[in-house]
């Protein structure tokens, strides 16, 4: 990585101002600008307006906002900040838009976006490409996401034509009951910096597939990839104001364009992925005109390595789930329970592994690890390391941050051993590159364990006894459960949690339906 520096824990303060809306406070070097542009095969699908309408705008009032590549702390590109009275514009465009769209069969609909499907996979390079300098993954890991990403849609377009409804023997005498699906309506989506393709196309595939019109909420960290998606929804001729994508800065416009989706009453459902009191704050604003809801909130998955377990199969898995965007998922492993008789081994094997990764800018070649997504993500793996250290965890490796360049926000993949029950990583989702190590003995405790926690979104074990995988399957209070894997996500499967990890499925057989209502049809005076 170039310009490399140390960045001491001195140095905090400085780094607290750099966030990428105070663009007074930027030093000189992390105002250098990046020309991504030049280095996409289609610089069209760098955009940096919003897409209202069918028409690429600016904000009414030309306020704009920086995005920032978080592993040079460079510029990568203005994006318009738009005021709450132009989210509303967005939302009726959408409203006016929807008796169209749900009126075209759904084989237009499917044909439309398989013809999306193809563009983005067409694109996979450059999409990748902006995703990892506005997101910090590795460029593997970006291209990948695409993929997942565009498998939601080529999933969804096949559900499309498949929106059955179905009849229901009738109590009265000639009478028929005829159940039918319609599309909800506008949908507003609220999507996070994490996936910042996927998390789009997992929303809004199976709401275009069921006639609904939508009004995206790019992140504000990560505007870039919605954008460039969405030319290419434009590209293969999705109507105009089918698709509508607003940007707006963190703080008081992020707010106010949330309230105006939850509280609109054009609005008739909002999907948001994110953190379990942003979840629970929508869901107060959405209760005002009742909208239905789809949430997928935080987690704090449960990774648990029995006795009997393949270690190879462990350790696959563990590198998976934990250091999968430098452990920024929802997924993520966060407490690692390891059986007490293959502790040692398990954590070595880790260890090593660990040590392997290259940790550098995520656009060059061979990276494993980028950056974090802001200062902030830095500081809350910090306090977890320290935290742990200080009531005896063991560091086996990482527990600093690395050199790195200024503006940037590194922090080196850790692994704790000996991690004690009480610290603030047993029950705090991390969201960072810390795999803590705890130590179990009896399947009895560490489920109980696994499960004293408000929130229930994955969870993971390993283990060759068939009748333990039945067995703790059912009990984790977990939305999925992955055995001797440490992946889950796929678009065929329902991507969802229970407890204060939120509600609704993702995917799977049912996603269509979460963009669908049941209407009845009750005909009565049949002779
Ligand atoms: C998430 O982190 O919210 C989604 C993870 C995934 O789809 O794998």
């Amino acid at each position: 990585m170039p310009k490399r520096r140390h960045v001491h824990d001195s140095l905090h303060p400085v780094r607290k101002l750099l966030t990428r809306n105070i663009t007074a406070l930027r030093t000189p070097d992390t105002m250098a600008a990046e020309n991504l542009r030049s280095l996409l095969k289609d610089p069209e699908l760098l955009q940096s307006k919003a897409y209202v309408n069918g028409q690429w705008v600016d904000a009414d009032d030309g306020e704009t906002f920086t995005v920032t590549n978080p592993a040079t702390g460079k510029t990568l590109v203005d994006v318009p900040n738009m005021p709450q009275s132009q989210v509303r514009k967005a939302i009726e465009h959408a409203k006016s838009t929807i008796k169209s769209w749900s009126a075209e069969t759904a084989y237009k609909r499917q044909t439309l976006l398989l013809a999306w499907y193809s563009a983005i996979m067409a694109n996979v390079d450059d999409l990748a490409l902006i995703l990892t300098k506005e997101n910090g993954k590795p460029l593997a890991e970006a291209k990948t996401e695409i993929t997942y990403g565009a498998s939601y849609i080529s999933w969804f377009a096949a559900e499309a034509v498949r929106a059955y409804g179905h009849t229901v023997p009738a109590v009265f005498p000639g009478t028929r009951n005829t159940v039918i699906k319609q599309p909800i309506g506008v949908c507003g989506m609220i999507t996070p910096w994490n996936f910042p393709n996927a998390m789009i196309t997992r929303k809004a595939a199976p709401a275009l597939a069921a006639g609904c019109t939508i009004v995206i909420k790019a992140p504000a960290e990560t505007p870039l990839s919605a954008l460039a998606i969405c030319a290419l929804a434009e590209r293969v001729g999705i109507p105009a104001g089918v698709v509508n994508v607003v940007t707006v800065a963190k703080g008081e416009r992020e707010q106010a364009c949330g309230l105006e989706l939850t509280t609109n009453p054009l609005v008739s459902k909002i999907s948001f992925t994110g953190s379990t009191p942003v979840g629970r704050l929508l869901m107060k604003q959405c209760s005002s005109t009742l909208k239905k809801m789809s949430m997928e909130l935080g987690g704090n998955a449960a990774f648990i390595v029995f006795d009997d377990a393949d270690l190879d199969l462990a350790i696959e898995g563990v590198i998976t789930s934990k250091f999968r965007g430098a452990g920024q998922t929802c997924v993520c492993a966060n407490r690692i329970f390891v059986h007490a008789k293959v502790y040692n081994e398990f954590a070595s094997r880790l260890t090593d592994r660990v040590k392997a990764f290259k940790v550098g800018d995520p656009s060059e070649e061979g990276v494993t690890i980028g950056p974090l997504i802001t200062e902030a993500g830095v500081a809350k793996v910090e306090r977890h390391v320290n935290d742990a250290v200080e009531k005896g965890a063991r560091i086996l490796v990482g527990g600093s941050r690395p050199d790195a360049p200024e503006g940037s926000f590194f922090y080196s993949p850790t692994v704790l051993a000996d991690v004690p029950r009480e610290c603030a990583v047993a029950s705090e989702e991390t969201f960072g590159p810390l795999a803590a190590l705890f130590k179990f003995e009896q399947e009895e405790d560490v489920v109980t364990r696994a499960n004293d926690t408000e929130v229930g979104l994955a969870g993971y074990f390993f283990t060759k006894d068939i009748s333990r995988v039945w067995r703790v399957a059912e009990r984790l209070e977990v939305g999925m459960v992955a055995v001797n894997t440490g992946m889950i996500s796929q678009a065929c499967i329902p991507f969802g949690g229970v407890k204060q990890s939120g509600f609704g499925r993702e995917g799977g057989r049912g996603g269509l339906d979460e963009y669908m209502v049941e209407k009845l049809v009750t005909i009565g005076g049949i002779a």
